[in-house]
């Protein structure tokens, strides 16, 4: 196999991964991005609620959204890196409109703005209940047009390469990556950055309301290049997640709740004002944690989010995507309350990042859920995930340009993939046992409530696994599938890792152990020196 150069390579075909590659190459870039499903299947794609960014001035204001943020995640988050989100926010919502992204509007042909858990302005913009599928469909028309851009699709990261690993120089700096074709052969791509635009790691536990493709490669993949990670132990559980036999990771949006939706049990009787003043529309830590214990405490399978109350016709119309998905698992969200239980949902920690996606690594770039910047603290607010992926794509972009201009020069030739001493794999069933295995620790041990005990239990089976796999992973030819078990090992114990080494609660972090906060939030850093 030769070797493929080019200036830039990116990972992941999300929001982050397109709209930095479309800034990039509109710069003069070239740039080659690989995915490893289609470039149509990403978590960005099937985001419901909406990008959050102050547009109404007259009732609401960036202290406002500031202040949300900032409430909701506990007090973790970065102050000036949250006014730099919220104050982008504007600009990046016309940036769309001008892309072609058909945003709703309401009867005065302005945006028409949702209201999601923990907001206290209705800030949210949104094309129906499909905003990821929108804004992906505004940048691909683009992005697919572009000569500068090249899309690999099923083609899977291995690793990343760096000068230091090869001894090809005494500076450390990214150089390119291992990328797995659909035929199993290894390619060398050489660049002169790397972006990392993998998205969360939902695959790590047993439910998640995120799509399959999600086992956090990027993470363990920068992880192992050098890069420490951040607040890993905030995983967020989305509340309310569809819960029925045939319909599996089907997220029943928040927005549902912003237009009047009510949480209630079996019954019929509300219980989220006994846990907070904003009921059900709470910041999410606090309803998926309600939920979580009036199930232990009723023994139910689910509560219900129940949107009878509204109109028919408002309902088809605002949400005329999960009303049909509703229908079609037999449930008329007009008439019949919808069985809803929490899941796994989005990574607030990550890769440690400037807000314009730098790492610690020369060459490295993150974009997205995989960056930590300092946005989320430990509880993420609703539809601040798609605000930061858009405003920080931008910058990135900008980033990559400037190392590209300053540092260009020439990259030594890295040596090609070795199989040499690897033979085909004989028992696929090792790959199936432990992942199953780690998913369904983590979300019994590692879930929405932690002890200090399930921690410790996790982490002694998890070690088990990982020597099992390393040997594995050494000595046998690697699939896609036995990659991402690699990754979700590692990101399984770094999340471990994290939330042990975090001695209260605090927002999505609550163990039994610890029940209180520190007066100071500190993050959580855990580097690859103490795993690898
Ligand atoms: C939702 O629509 O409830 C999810 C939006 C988000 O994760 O911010």
């Amino acid at each position: 196999m030769n070797r493929i150069y080019t200036d830039t390579l990116i990972v992941g075909s999300g929001l982050s991964g397109l709209s930095t590659a479309l800034s990039v190459a509109e710069k003069g870039g070239q740039v080659i991005l690989v995915t490893k499903e289609s470039i149509d299947t990403s978590n960005s794609a099937s985001a419901q609620g909406g990008i959050a960014s102050v547009v109404d001035f007259s009732t609401d204001s960036f202290e406002k959204h500031i202040k949300d943020t900032i409430t909701a995640g506990c007090y973790l988050n970065k102050p000036e890196v949250v006014k730099f989100f919220v104050e982008n926010g504007p600009e990046s919502i016309n940036h769309f409109k001008n892309l072609g992204c058909r945003f709703s509007k309401n009867g005065y042909g302005h945006l028409d703005l949702g209201k999601e858990g923990g907001h206290t302005a209705r800030r949210v913009v949104h094309a129906g209940d499909m905003t990821g599928y929108e804004l992906i469909r505004s940048l691909k028309q683009a992005v697919l047009k572009h000569p500068g851009i090249s899309i690999l699709e099923h083609h899977t990261a291995v690793d990343l390469i760096s000068t230091s690993k090869f001894m090809l120089s005494d500076k450390n700096r990214i150089i390119g990556a291992y990328i797995l074709d659909p035929h199993g052969n290894i390619l060398t791509v050489v660049s002169q950055t790397v972006l990392l635009a993998t998205g969360g790691c939902g695959k790590v536990y047993l439910y998640t309301s995120n799509p399959l493709v999600t086992s956090g490669d990027g993470v363990a993949i920068g992880f192992r290049a050098g890069v420490p990670t951040v607040n890993m132990e905030m995983i967020q559980f989305h509340p309310t997640i569809l819960y029925h036999e045939k319909a599996t990771s089907v997220l029943i949006s928040e927005a549902l709740r912003g237009e009047g939706g009510v949480l209630v049990t079996k019954n019929g009787a509300e219980f989220m004002e006994q846990y907070h003043h904003q009921g059900s529309l709470a910041p999410r830590d606090i309803v998926a944690r309600a939920i979580d214990h009036e199930l232990k405490k009723s023994g139910d399978d689910c509560v219900f989010l129940d949107m009878t109350k509204l109109k028919k016709e408002f309902l088809q119309t605002r949400f005329p995507n999960l009303y049909k998905i509703c229908l079609k698992a037999g449930i008329d969200m007009s008439t019949d309350p919808i069985p809803v239980v929490p899941a796994a949902h989005y990574m607030c920690g990550g890769l440690k990042s400037t807000p314009s996606g730098k790492t610690v690594i020369p060459g490295l770039f993150v974009s997205g859920e995989i960056a930590h910047t300092g946005l989320h603290g430990a509880n993420r607010l609703a539809s601040n995930s798609l605000l930061e992926a858009t405003v920080m794509s931008k910058y990135v972009a900008k980033e990559i340009m400037t190392y590209f201009k300053e540092k260009k020069e020439q990259i030594p030739d890295p040596p090609l993939w070795s199989e040499d001493t690897v033979t085909n794999r004989d028992e696929n069933v090792i790959v199936k046992q432990n992942w199953d295995e780690i998913r369904r620790f983590m979300w019994n041990y590692v879930g929405i409530v932690r002890s200090n005990k399930r921690l410790d239990r996790a982490l002694a089976r998890l070690e088990l696994i990982r020597h099992e796999i390393s040997e594995y992973y050494w000595n046998f030819k690697i699939s896609k599938d036995l990659l991402e078990l690699r990754n979700i090992t590692l990101v399984a114990e770094i999340i471990i890792k994290s939330a042990i080494k975090r001695k209260e609660s605090r927002g999505l972090h609550f163990n039994i152990d610890h029940p209180s906060s520190f007066d100071t939030a500190t993050d959580t850093e855990i580097f690859p020196e103490e795993i690898l």
